[in-house]
């Protein structure tokens, strides 16, 4: 038993973050075209605009609080004057309702793979597996919020997972590992970290590797320039077919240059 405890808190997790990592590097050697959403918007728009928003944006405070409780240690927290009962409710009510928000996004998301024919056909087997884990992760986590925080189930005004499996997490990263910190954690929450890692060690194979290149770069980058055919061209017709548009000012420069240049080059007129 003593063994087997060991493994799943001591050898599974990092199993897990080695397979991520390795999985990353591989699928990025290997598969960079693929490496996208798999968009189907063009197939369906109308439910994906509900639920797409919904579920991200419940996704980031999830996240958020994750970094919040997990990495944090409480003696942080206390030395700026937020007591414990404080930071269970913030994290409670907050969390819940992120999980709320995550869970609908996610019910939608499927819903809409099932129903509509275009949509299902463009499900890859990758995809399907993708939502059992995803799913099992998310619905453990607030399975774990719901039943033990917010319902108390255990009757001591929530599971206080600062003490177990937050410094059970910190030290397990910096290769301290202490499996027995996980023992008296409640199952709720031994599920959810199982399934967050399990979920963690198969994300490079699947589409969810698009949240690493989310598009932020859109906030900076150029606008993309459509050119409509420029009247004043003359008959004579550049050599170059597409050229990176730079900067307004500076492809004015090169078009005037070039013009320039194909003036030189062409024979005087003759009168
Ligand atoms: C990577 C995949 C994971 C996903 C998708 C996920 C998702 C969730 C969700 C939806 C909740 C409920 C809402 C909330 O309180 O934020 C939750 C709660 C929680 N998760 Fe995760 N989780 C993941 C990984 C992990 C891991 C690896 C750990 C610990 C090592 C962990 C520890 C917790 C804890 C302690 C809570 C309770 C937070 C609270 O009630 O204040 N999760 N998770």
């Amino acid at each position: 038993m003593e063994y087997f405890e060991n493994f799943l808190w001591g050898a599974f997790p990092w199993l897990a973050i080695v397979a991520f990592f390795v999985g990353i590097f591989w699928r990025w050697r290997t598969d960079q075209f693929g490496w996208t959403t798999h968009s189907s918007q063009i197939y369906e728009s109308k439910l994906l605009r509900m639920s797409s928003p919904l579920f991200h944006w419940g996704m980031v405070f999830v996240i958020v609080g994750h970094l919040m409780g997990l990495a944090i240690p409480k003696s942080w927290t206390r030395s700026v004057g937020i007591s414990d009962h404080f930071y269970h409710l913030i994290a409670t009510y907050p969390g819940a309702l992120a999980a709320i928000a995550t869970v609908l996004g996610l019910v939608g998301l499927i819903y809409r793979r099932v129903v509509n024919r275009s949509v299902f056909l463009a499900t890859s087997r990758s995809d399907k597996v993708m939502y059992i884990f995803l799913g099992g992760a998310i619905l453990s986590g607030t399975i774990a919020t719901f039943s033990l925080q917010l319902f108390d189930t255990l009757g001591t005004n929530g599971y206080d997972y600062r003490e177990t499996i937050s410094p059970w997490l910190r030290n397990l990263l910096i290769f301290n590992i202490q499996p027995e910190l996980m023992s008296d954690v409640p199952w709720q929450f031994k599920v959810h970290v199982l399934a967050g890692f399990t979920l963690i060690a198969v994300w490079p194979f699947t589409r969810l590797v698009h949240a690493f290149s989310a598009p932020v770069g859109y906030v900076t980058r150029p606008y993309v320039v459509y050119r409509s055919r420029d009247t004043r061209t003359t008959d004579m017709r550049s050599h170059v077919a597409w050229e990176p548009v730079q900067s307004a000012a500076s492809q004015l420069d090169r078009n005037s240059e070039r013009r320039g240049n194909s003036d030189r080059s062409r024979p005087p007129r003759s009168s």
